[in-house]
């Protein structure tokens, strides 16, 4: 066997074994600490999705373009489509699950709701969860400053002006 080939072979054993490595992730995921064994290039969405039945992130295009999946970590909007789990490791991660506090939805979702911001809901998980990162940090945008915030998030139904008022109307309730 020629000295190429034998590299060929060693480097896919090894790709091979590293795909196959798992390793304990333990991060934070809407306020409760979890561990859990994954493969470290594992997306962080398959993760929430399938490991922690955390289905309310969703898929849109895989590529980071959509906003569909967007999570927050330790206060940043990611798309989680496009983080390895390994990543996340001691990170605080909140999904859309963690918005509502003892079974109160947070006043985005309330707002979602009475605006008709949400049609298909496929964008709303990512749509909400930018929208609280923006409220995190500014209690009163203005209108340019939520269709900034929400820049990322695709929306194929709303046509984004219900969103906007939707964001709008929860930037004016007080109690957050
Ligand atoms: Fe992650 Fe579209 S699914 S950005
Ligand atoms: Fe359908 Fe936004 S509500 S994509």
């Amino acid at each position: 066997m020629d000295t190429d080939k034998v590299f060929d072979l060693c480097s896919s054993v090894c790709i091979r074994g590293f795909f196959s490595v798992f390793m304990n992730v333990r991060f934070e995921v809407n306020g409760i600490e979890k561990v859990v064994e994954a493969p470290p290039m594992k997306r962080l969405l398959d993760v929430l999705r399938e490991e922690l039945r955390l289905t309310g992130t969703k898929e849109g295009c895989g590529e980071g373009e959509c906003g569909a999946c967007s999570v927050i970590v330790d206060g940043e909007v990611i798309n989680s489509c496009l983080v390895p789990v390994c990543q996340v490791q001691g990170c605080t991660v909140l999904t859309v699950e963690g918005l509502s506090r003892d079974g109160r939805l947070d006043p985005l979702q309330q707002a979602f709701l009475e605006c008709g911001g949400a049609q298909c809901g496929i964008c709303t998980p990512g749509m909400l969860i930018a929208a609280r990162a923006l409220l995190d940090e500014n209690e009163q945008p203005t209108r340019d400053e939520i269709a900034q915030a929400i820049a990322g998030n695709l929306c194929r139904c709303t046509g984004y002006v219900k969103i906007i008022d939707a964001i709008e109307q929860a930037a004016e309730i007080k109690e957050r």
